[in-house]
């Protein structure tokens, strides 16, 4: 498993990656033991690391009155982590690929921090494939919306 096998790198035991002599590590370095490693994101200006769900914004918690339930997304650790990622990907324009169960909030998740990027910069083109989806097709596709 990652998170055993991280852990253990860490600590130079993986065979072939021991750990420099000089290279030390702190305990407050170290992943806390309360989790696993995917629950954690590690903050460098405050040199801790801290659970996702500690990371969602409080002031977002509050629903509006008006609010309609379909639109609403509730902030869990899984829609920080995956905000956070999808952001880091986009400001080094890494392309990300995003496999997972179905239902689990992938595209509504993606949805939700594509319509938040500042519009001056970014052109959200939306693509949809299915299994009778031809090359030629999705060329055209992509075509017709840089088409001016
Ligand atoms: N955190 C959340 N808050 C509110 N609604 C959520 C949340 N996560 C998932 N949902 C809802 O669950 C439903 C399914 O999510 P979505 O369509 O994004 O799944 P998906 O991972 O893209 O699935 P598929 O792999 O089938 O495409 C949507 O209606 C979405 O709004
Ligand atoms: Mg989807």
């Amino acid at each position: 498993m990652f998170d055993q096998f991280y852990r253990k790198l860490l600590q130079g035991k993986v065979d072939g990656s021991s750990k420099p002599e000089r290279f030390k590590l702190t305990k407050g370095m170290l992943p806390p033991e309360s989790g696993l490693v995917y629950d954690f994101i590690y903050e460098k200006e405050m040199q801790r690391w801290v659970s996702w769900h500690d990371t969602i914004n409080q002031d977002h918690l509050t629903i509006p009155s008006d609010a309609k339930v379909s639109q609403l997304l509730i902030p869990t650790a899984e829609t920080a982590r995956q905000d956070f990622f999808l952001r880091s990907c986009i400001d080094h324009d890494v392309p990300m690929l995003l496999i997972g169960p179905t239902g689990t909030g992938k595209t509504a998740l993606t949805n939700a921090t594509l319509t938040h990027l500042p519009k001056d910069k970014f052109i959200v083109n939306t693509v949809h494939f299915s299994a009778r989806t031809s090359a030629g097709q999705a060329q055209d596709i992509i075509m017709s919306k840089v088409d001016r």
